[in-house]
């Protein structure tokens, strides 16, 4: 208590202005305020340092009215102010706990870095406590931005999450978070009317993903896009039933769909942030709600995983809806197939050939390479419906992409190495990385067919280009394409700082980016 006082007054000699701007928005389970001076109620106190030998700013104060028992606890705890290092301290300046964050690096802080950092703290609290109730100090951050505190507070609500709707006992509490910053309002702005949904796409995201195929079939997932868009501005959603598909051709996306009791959809959400007449980004994601791998069947290790065989639907839906929420002033158009990859007695063979919406046809030599057929027909539709400017796809599309990338990078394949390096950028910016793939001439020739104008797969190696010439294949060769393939990175097995383990929802902070970077 002694201490409490102690503090309380020093405090008010360092922060000399008053409170500004108190203001917080609450969600389900995080709640986020900035403010301009210290309040010590919290029973938990986060800190940044980087030199443990020299405390400055706040750390400094609390060093002062602890008679440098915070000093001589960071250093019998070999605390040395690391970029990343994180320990908690009990019991100092009247705070149950002390979190010491390292932030010492040679360059400022990048916004994945402060992410990441916010990710740390989030995985840190929530081990001491259900409910977390943490006042956060950045001042002696060295960073370039000016929203670090928002950026930290994303990182954090990216972390915070556990998919626990089929546990009885939930996981996660809730946390409520006070930032002290200079810039209250900047990083309000930049939290509360952006990064946070963001933040909620992205759980949009592995919601979906981790959902279990039994209860996320293609009109499932049309269902919870409806209900998770329902009331936001300038959004128009489109649902192509097999009536529809049959009217356009798309004996792809059918021929893949026909196994299951489940029928095959094509959602479109259309976000018109722009003027009408704008040329859309369009975004098109796999979204196979199961991949058994049809009459060619999969094994049973790790089948389950098939379950988030719709990631890149899902990031694509996450995306739209950060996007929608904050309002960019922007076109864009998302479209999902949906189907699920059953083996049934109707269902596609090796052999059979499929007619596509682009007149040609897919001689089938595995039904298990089926995400790039349901794709060929999305992205001809695209280009052919909306005009767009630029055309993305993503899509947990290959083994191989995952056994040549893993974790690290999504796999990025366009026509041109040149601007495959632009687009690298856009997964430094983001925080999740891209590595190119060629694609070659020889891999167009891989995918031709005796029978049919190609087939679904080559001979093999390298099976991720093969899967990106088929889809090539249906996209104009003047529209600016970027294929993501992220077989790799859409599921975790183990913690990362912005991501439990499990669907981290990847491809949202990517596509958020690359769309803000080509706004009218
Ligand atoms: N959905 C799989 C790819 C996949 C594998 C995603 C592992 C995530 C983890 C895809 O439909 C598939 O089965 N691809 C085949 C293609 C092959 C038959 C040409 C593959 O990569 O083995
Ligand atoms: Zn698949
Ligand atoms: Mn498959």
């Amino acid at each position: 208590m002694k201490n409490i006082q102690a503090l309380a007054g020093l405090l008010a000699k360092f922060f000399a202005i008053s409170l500004l701007f108190v203001s917080s928005v609450s969600f389900a389970n995080i709640d986020v305020r900035f403010v301009d001076s210290m309040d010590d109620s919290k029973n938990t106190l986060v800190l940044v340092v980087n030199e443990p030998g020299a405390l400055t700013g706040y750390s400094k104060t609390l060093n002062e009215s602890t008679e440098q028992n915070f000093s001589a606890l960071l250093s019998l705890n070999n605390f040395t102010g690391k970029f990343g290092e994180v320990q908690t301290l009990q019991l100092i300046g009247g705070f149950e706990h002390v979190v010491v964050v390292g932030t010492q690096n040679d360059l400022p802080l990048t916004a994945p870095e402060l992410q990441n950092l916010g990710g740390k703290i989030a995985a840190t609290l929530s081990s001491k406590n259900k409910d977390i109730e943490a006042i956060i100090l950045t001042d002696n951050l060295n960073a370039e931005l000016d929203d670090a505190a928002a950026q930290i507070a994303f990182g954090y609500h990216l972390r915070h999450y556990s998919f626990d709707k089929y546990k009885a006992s939930k996981a996660d509490g809730k946390s409520s978070l006070t930032f002290v910053v200079n810039n209250v309002s900047l990083n309000q702005n930049a939290y509360e009317n952006d990064l946070r949904f963001l933040a909620e796409g992205v759980h949009f995201t592995r919601d979906l993903a981790s959902e279990p195929g039994m209860s996320l079939y293609p009109q499932a997932f049309v269902e919870r896009v409806k209900e998770k868009f329902k009331g936001i501005d300038n959004i128009n959603i489109d649902v192509l039933d097999v009536r529809d598909m049959e009217k356009n051709n798309m004996g792809a996306l059918l021929g893949v769909g026909k196994g299951s009791i489940h029928d095959p959809r094509l959602l479109v959400i259309e976000y018109t942030g722009a003027k009408k007449g704008e040329a859309p980004i369009a975004l098109a994601g796999k979204g196979i709600t199961f991949d058994t791998g049809g009459i060619s069947l999969k094994g049973n290790d790790n089948m389950w995983q098939m379950k988030s065989d719709m990631s890149g639907a899902a990031a694509v839906a996450g995306t739209l809806y950060a996007i929608a929420q904050r309002g960019e002033k922007v076109n864009v158009v998302g479209l999902m197939p949906l189907a699920e990859n059953m083996p049934a007695e109707d269902a596609i063979r090796p052999g059979d050939v499929l007619n596509t919406m682009q007149g040609t046809t897919i001689e089938i030599m595995s039904t298990d390479a089926e995400g790039r057929l349901i794709l060929s027909d999305a992205v001809y539709y695209a280009q052919q419906k909306y005009k767009p400017k630029m055309l993305l796809n993503i899509a947990t599309l290959t083994g191989s992409a995952a056994r040549a990338l893993s974790d690290e990078y999504a796999a990025l394949i366009t026509r041109d190495f040149a601007f495959s390096q632009q687009i690298m950028q856009i997964g430094e910016k983001s925080g999740e990385l891209v590595w190119p793939l060629p694609l070659h001439p020889n891999h167009f020739e891989q995918i031709k067919s005796d029978i049919a104008d190609i087939k679904n797969s080559g001979a093999g190696n390298p099976g991720a280009s093969i899967g990106a010439a088929v889809i090539a294949t249906f996209v104009d060769e003047d529209l600016p394409w970027v294929h993501l393939d992220i077989a790799g990175v859409d599921w975790l097995s183990a913690d990362i700082d912005v991501a439990p383990k499990g669907s981290q929802g990847w491809g949202v902070r990517f596509m958020d980016e690359l769309v803000r970077q080509n706004k009218p």
